[in-house]
């Protein structure tokens, strides 16, 4: 190697050396503003900008998308629109609520949104929800026949009047409340697998309460920590721990023990069981 290559490349080593260090004094000391009134550099935004664009293109490259021209198919995708999306990102005529205004980064009018991202990418991106934005994943509330019925909505969104938004208000009946009965394009039932399980977990706040082995982040003691749950005898001091026991208790807890301060969480049949066999990998001494 001559000279100069070895002094160029040792220049950069140590500029970047000091670049990471100075960074992570950054945030030690705390000089990154975190909140939400402190708007994103220019420079944060385009990165993370550009990170969603790229990030959803290669995910959904190939991607079959189904007919949703539909009228059924469209009215139906209304309606979850108005259940779910509404109060964050607004609709022709409605303004987000008031929670949804102090989020950062805002969550995007969708009549733009429908004009600028194909269908199998709108599709994508509501059912895995976006990190660190406010975006939600809906794929544990809302089966993929009705995320494709939404992202069919979307695509006539930007073709109503705020008359015509209020107009299918008045028209179309609120859906009524969620039965158990799972929804019709559900694949076929399986059985609980523990891989699932733990990705389901983070979508039901559960780390939030306990302390979970593996989990990042699952470090809080409202609840009982999770470690050694499988050897335990009893479930929250009542129930023997037995896997039917553990699945009345994930979907039902409040009617085990009406006084529990554990929520009854809208955990679905498949995603109880997947998280029952995460939970009984947790073994005493691990
Ligand atoms: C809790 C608030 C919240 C709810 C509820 C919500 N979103 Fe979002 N959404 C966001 C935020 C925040 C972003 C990220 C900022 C942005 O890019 O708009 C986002 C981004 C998006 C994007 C990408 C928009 C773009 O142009 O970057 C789409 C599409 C979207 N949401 C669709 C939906 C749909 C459909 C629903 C209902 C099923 C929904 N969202 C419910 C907050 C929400
Ligand atoms: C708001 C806090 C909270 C959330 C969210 C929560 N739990 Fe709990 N959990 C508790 C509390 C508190 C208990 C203790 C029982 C009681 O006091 O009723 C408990 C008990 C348990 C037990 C029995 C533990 C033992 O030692 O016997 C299990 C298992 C459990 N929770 C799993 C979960 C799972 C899985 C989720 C997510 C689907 C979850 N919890 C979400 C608060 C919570």
């Amino acid at each position: 190697m001559t000279t100069w290559k070895r002094v160029a490349g040792i220049t950069l080593a140590a500029s970047a050396a000091a670049a990471a260090l100075l960074g992570g004094a950054a945030v030690y000391i705390g000089v990154y503003d975190v909140s939400a009134t402190s708007q994103h550099t220019a420079f944060v935004y385009h990165l993370l900008e550009t990170s969603l664009r790229r990030s959803v293109k290669l995910r959904t490259s190939g991607m079959e998308v189904p007919a949703l021209d539909d009228r059924d198919r469209i009215i139906n995708g209304f309606r979850h629109f108005r259940a779910q999306c509404v109060q964050c990102h607004g609709a022709p005529g409605v303004a987000p609520q008031p929670f949804a205004l102090g989020l950062t980064p805002a969550p995007a009018s969708l009549v733009d949104a429908a004009r600028h991202w194909p269908a199998a990418e709108v599709y994508w991106i509501v059912r895995n929800g976006i990190k660190m934005s406010g975006m939600p994943a809906w794929q544990y509330r809302l089966s993929d026949d009705e995320i494709w019925d939404v992202v069919a909505f979307m695509k006539v969104l930007p073709a109503l009047s705020p008359a015509d938004y209020a107009m299918w208000s008045d028209e179309h009946a609120p859906l009524p409340a969620r039965d158990e009965t799972p929804p019709a394009s559900a694949p076929e039932p399986r059985l609980g697998d523990a891989a699932a399980g733990r990705k389901a977990l983070q979508q039901y706040v559960c780390v939030t309460c306990h302390a979970i082995p593996g989990i990042v982040g699952a470090n809080k003691h409202v609840g009982p920590p999770l470690a050694g749950i499988a050897d335990r005898q009893y479930i929250a001091g009542v129930l023997p721990n037995t896997p039917a026991n553990m699945l009345r208790w994930l979907r039902d807890p409040t009617k085990v023990d009406p006084l529990s301060a554990m929520p009854d969480l809208g955990v679905s049949e498949q995603d109880a069981q997947d998280i029952a066999a995460f939970l009984y990998t947790l073994r005493d001494g691990e």
